[in-house]
């Protein structure tokens, strides 16, 4: 969660605001790079912000800004900025897609609000909670249609990535909403799920990141790898801190998918345990959503659970995929950037 903090249009990156903190966190140790990167970000809040105000009515700009001033890590903007170290990081349109990256983000966090009767986003009331759930709709269709306008402006290939990951994202909550087939497996499906929801967006900021900046087709195609295998990674560590991180940490009732029937993985594997010691675990889950006054000893029982460590095995294997798709990368900072986003993504979880 983010802090909550207001960044009016046209504000630029606060000293404490979160992307400050996760870049500190990467230990970049280079100066330069680290003060590139930080202006880029700085130039990339600025289209973001006057992009989601821009409608002619104040009181729609209130509306379509809400979330783009509550704060967030920024990570997917981060993201198109270290693709472009790959090529020229000055080239036309590169904060540009940084901003369009954000934009598509917060136009999907509009209507997730609304599909999970989410009263809070970023510590701020969710828009929904504020100006309800037909004008939260619409609001995220603006930021969208929003986003799809720099894309027209950047050419193609933007178009292209925008139009493609805005796809994915939303065929993955649907198909979260409509669950596995008959005959599809739980797990499998969770995957897509997630490669829809979460992992599209990571790869396409990476990918449109290096486009826009002229780099190779091989090194582009490289990143979208590693995008697409940290963002699984990214929603498996998700999945883990709602097991395993107290509330103050995550702005979430710790359990709190527990409570709401969510099928995480560590909640699949658990109920694909064949382990003995299992068995009252998978009881629990058996029922669908566990009741409020047994989710305290659900979670006791992940604690010791092998289904645990097999979804931590799972994403460290997504993790070193990550990795392994930078491999062929000239050794950047950007690349140890990276490296670094896969090794406090694991952290993340704890
Ligand atoms: C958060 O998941 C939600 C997403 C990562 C994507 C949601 C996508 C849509 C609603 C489809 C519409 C997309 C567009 C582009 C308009 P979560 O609910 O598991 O996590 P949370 O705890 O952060 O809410
Ligand atoms: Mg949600």
């Amino acid at each position: 969660m983010g802090a909550g903090r207001k960044y009016g249009a046209g504000s630029s990156v606060a000293p404490d605001f979160p992307t400050t903190r996760l870049l500190s966190q990467l230990a970049l140790d280079d100066p330069e790079f680290e003060t590139r990167i930080r202006e880029a970000l700085d130039r990339a809040e600025k289209w973001l912000q006057t992009s989601a105000h821009d409608a002619l009515d104040p009181r729609v700009a209130a509306l379509t800004g809400h979330l783009a001033d509550a704060g967030g890590k920024r990570l997917r903007p981060l993201l198109v900025l270290l693709g472009a170290e790959f090529g020229d990081p000055w080239a036309h349109g590169v904060t540009q897609a940084a901003a369009i990256a954000e934009l598509v983000h917060i136009a999907s966090l509009y209507h997730d609000d609304v599909m999970d009767g989410a009263t809070t986003r970023h510590g701020v009331p969710s828009v929904h909670a504020r100006w309800g759930e037909r004008a939260a709709v619409l609001g995220g269709d603006w930021l969208l249609a929003r986003a799809a306008q720099l894309a027209a402006e950047l050419g193609s290939a933007a178009v292209h990535l925008n139009a493609q990951a805005a796809g994915r994202l939303v065929a993955g909550q649907l198909r979260e909403l409509t669950g596995p087939r008959p005959d599809e497996d739980p797990v499998t499906h969770y995957f897509h799920v997630a490669a829809g929801k979460t992992a599209a967006l990571l790869a396409m900021s990476l990918g449109i990141g290096a486009v826009q900046a002229g780099a190779s087709a091989t090194a582009a195609a490289a990143l979208t790898e590693c995008g697409e295998q940290l963002g699984v990674a990214f929603q498996i560590a998700d999945d883990l801190l709602d097991l395993r991180s107290p509330a103050e940490l995550t702005g979430k009732e710790r359990g709190k998918d527990l409570l709401a029937g969510v099928q995480s993985l560590p909640v699949l594997l658990a109920r694909e345990s064949g382990d003995p010691a299992d068995a009252e675990l998978r009881d629990l889950l058996a029922a669908g959503p566990v009741p409020a006054a047994a989710v305290p000893r659900a979670l006791e029982l992940f604690g010791h659970s092998s289904a645990l460590t097999e979804t931590e095995a799972v994403m460290h294997r997504r993790l070193d995929r990550a990795r392994a798709a930078l491999g062929g990368l000239p050794p950047l900072p950007a690349r140890r950037a990276l490296l670094a986003l896969c090794d406090y993504v694991a952290l993340r979880t704890s």
